[in-house]
């Protein structure tokens, strides 16, 4: 009777290991801890990671809020109550080519470590030339793009501005196929719009005000992950991304280069107690 316990024992844990992508040999081999949000730059963190060692990147870079027009040139916006009560610890101001550069890097990089990307984006003056290049330059890989309708937009801050009720969601895939079908997707036919509508997320801490609303990132990874997945967030923030990762059975990494932030992520990861949804 021992005996066959036993025998049962270790095929259960072959059966496991073999379901198991992130076994422990594999971790140790390519040096990468998962289900930890790393505080560094993300530069640096997908630098250790292989070719597609990523399923899904869900994420949302900073937008350079505080770069700005003033007399038909782009400046720095002086840090008011508004801007702080944003992001505490980040300073969000690139000059609009670095801010460029700095975007053109880490998604080539994402489409080298991942077979998805979303990647999500608002327009605002200090984006807005950067990203419209950034769709040009990467049109083949871009296969779609997901409107983010969140119901309704903060009055714009100038005359002759519109009011921003949208952001974009670009869904990349670098394999160099034509066309629209995403091949990495896992939803059916018929069954996943290219329009969200989402409001906007609710208040989690006093120093990170762009935090995404737990839907969103939980929309996406259901739709184009399975479980067990690996899903990476490289500007994780206050660690929405993982939450909904965690909730929906799947594995994260995560980067965000202010501590700070990581603490807020680490108590919500903390509190949330690993609860699967389905
Ligand atoms: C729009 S927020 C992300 C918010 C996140 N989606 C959430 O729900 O909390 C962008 C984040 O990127 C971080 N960040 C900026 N540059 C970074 C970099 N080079 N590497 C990693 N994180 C970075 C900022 O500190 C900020 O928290």
């Amino acid at each position: 009777m021992h005996f066959v316990w036993y025998i049962l024992k270790i095929y259960f844990k072959l059966a496991k290991a073999k379901r198991n992508r992130y076994d422990h040999k594999k971790n140790k081999a390519i040096k990468m801890e998962i289900n930890k949000i790393y505080n560094e730059n993300c530069i640096e963190t997908m630098a250790k990671m292989p070719d597609k060692f990523i399923d899904l990147v869900v994420t949302s870079p900073p937008y350079n809020m505080r770069t700005r027009i003033r007399n038909g040139k782009y400046t720095t916006r002086e840090k008011s109550e508004h801007f702080s009560k944003k992001y505490k610890y980040f300073e969000d101001a690139l000059p609009i080519n670095d801010f460029y550069e700095f975007h053109t890097n880490v998604l080539s990089e994402l489409l080298r470590v991942s077979k998805i990307v979303c990647y999500n984006f608002q327009i605002v003056t200090g984006s807005k030339e950067a990203f419209f290049k950034i769709i040009g330059d990467f049109s083949k890989d871009i296969k779609d793009i997901i409107i983010w309708d969140k119901g309704s937009g903060q009055p714009a801050m100038h005359g002759m501005v519109l009011n921003s009720c949208y952001e974009i969601i670009l869904i990349l895939e670098d394999d160099k196929k034509a066309g629209r079908a995403i091949q990495n997707a896992k939803f059916e036919r018929g069954k996943m719009n290219n329009i969200l509508r989402i409001g906007r997320g609710k208040k989690v801490s006093n120093i990170h005000g762009a935090i995404f609303p737990e839907q969103l990132p939980f929309e996406l990874i259901k739709s184009f992950s399975e479980k067990e997945a690996l899903i990476f967030d490289p500007f994780m923030g206050s660690g929405t991304t993982a939450l909904a990762a965690i909730k929906l059975g799947r594995n994260y990494i995560g980067s965000e280069i202010t501590k700070e932030y990581c603490k807020i992520a680490e108590n919500r990861i903390r509190e949330c107690g690993g609860l699967f949804l389905n």
